[in-house]
């Protein structure tokens, strides 16, 4: 949070720490409601109907029905960036189930809250990202996709904040998932991919994570490089083999893993991710350009 942080809010657009919800919206006290977060630069949103569209899944997987049309939520967007003193940063859209009885039935909710924060971003706590960040295996294990689909990006973290807290207790960047099976899953907010012998590989949507939209671009970015892309699972010792490992998403971008628990990544040594890399900047040039 900081002071230039803006919100918009029904409508209206305002210093975000003067935005303010309802102590029964259900958002806050079951975590039920959905959001995204977006990127913009050069005064322009990255990947903007993307976002839109899975904030509209994930909204219809809760039968949450949004209060505005996703060409209405487009405006709201443009009008806050313009009002943002910076041309650079990050969106939070949140879509709650809006205040209600304290009961947990959704049907005492009447209409959902829709609001936008413009506000600078600081992915991890590191100094210098392209040393590459630690990563530590969590003991909680991602959310199956019978209890609460993780390809809904819903308000209730939970499940993915106790894994970071692991991580935080180790002195790690941050968590790595793994699904009840064994299999490596995601980051507690990011996505993850390895690199072996020229092949680019990141496990499958089955294995339990977030259809992330970086991860769908780093794809693309991948294949237009020439670097072919596997979707295959995963085990740990896979990712300890692997040349190179590295994370994805809207507030992470792509940022290289030196270390997982004891294992380190030997850094000088980066076959792909340097065309990758260069491949996602090219993207978001081509998408955010100036003017
Ligand atoms: C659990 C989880 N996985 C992956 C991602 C990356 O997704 P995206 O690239 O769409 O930001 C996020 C980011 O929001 C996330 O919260």
């Amino acid at each position: 949070m900081n002071n230039n942080a803006l919100c918009w809010i029904d409508g209206s657009i305002m210093p975000a720490v003067e935005a303010s919800v309802s102590v029964f919206d259900h958002g806050l006290l079951y975590g039920d409601g959905v959001f995204e977060g977006l990127r913009f630069y050069n005064r322009r949103t990255f990947m903007l109907q993307a976002h839109l569209e899975r904030l509209q899944q994930s909204a219809d997987a809760i039968g949450l029905e949004l209060p505005y049309s996703l060409g209405q939520l487009a405006d709201a967007i443009e009008k806050l960036i313009a009002a943002y003193p910076q041309d650079a940063g990050y969106l939070r859209l949140v879509a709650t189930r809006g205040p209600g009885s304290l009961g947990i039935d959704p049907r005492s909710c009447l209409r959902p809250l829709v609001f936008i924060i413009a506000d600078a971003l600081r992915v991890m706590n590191v100094s210098d990202i392209s040393q590459g960040v630690s990563l530590h295996i969590a003991k909680t294990r991602r959310m199956p996709a019978e209890c609460l689909n993780p390809e809904i990006k819903s308000l209730n973290y939970l499940n993915n904040i106790l894994a970071r807290i692991e991580a935080n207790r180790t002195g790690a960047d941050e968590a790595l998932m793994l699904n009840l099976d064994g299999f490596v899953s995601e980051g507690s907010v990011d996505n993850i991919f390895i690199t072996s012998e020229g092949v680019l590989r990141t496990p499958p949507l089955g294995d339990g994570l977030l259809a992330g939209i970086t991860r769908e671009v780093v794809i693309e970015a991948a294949g237009a490089a020439g670097i072919a892309c596997e979707e295959v699972s995963l085990r740990p010792a896979d990712l300890f083999a692997a040349d190179e490992c590295f994370l994805t998403g809207t507030g992470a971008e792509l940022i290289p893993v030196r270390q997982i628990d004891e294992h380190c990544f030997s850094l000088p040594h980066r076959p792909l991710i340097p065309a990758i890399m260069r491949g996602f900047q090219d993207r978001i040039a081509s998408e955010c350009r100036a003017g």
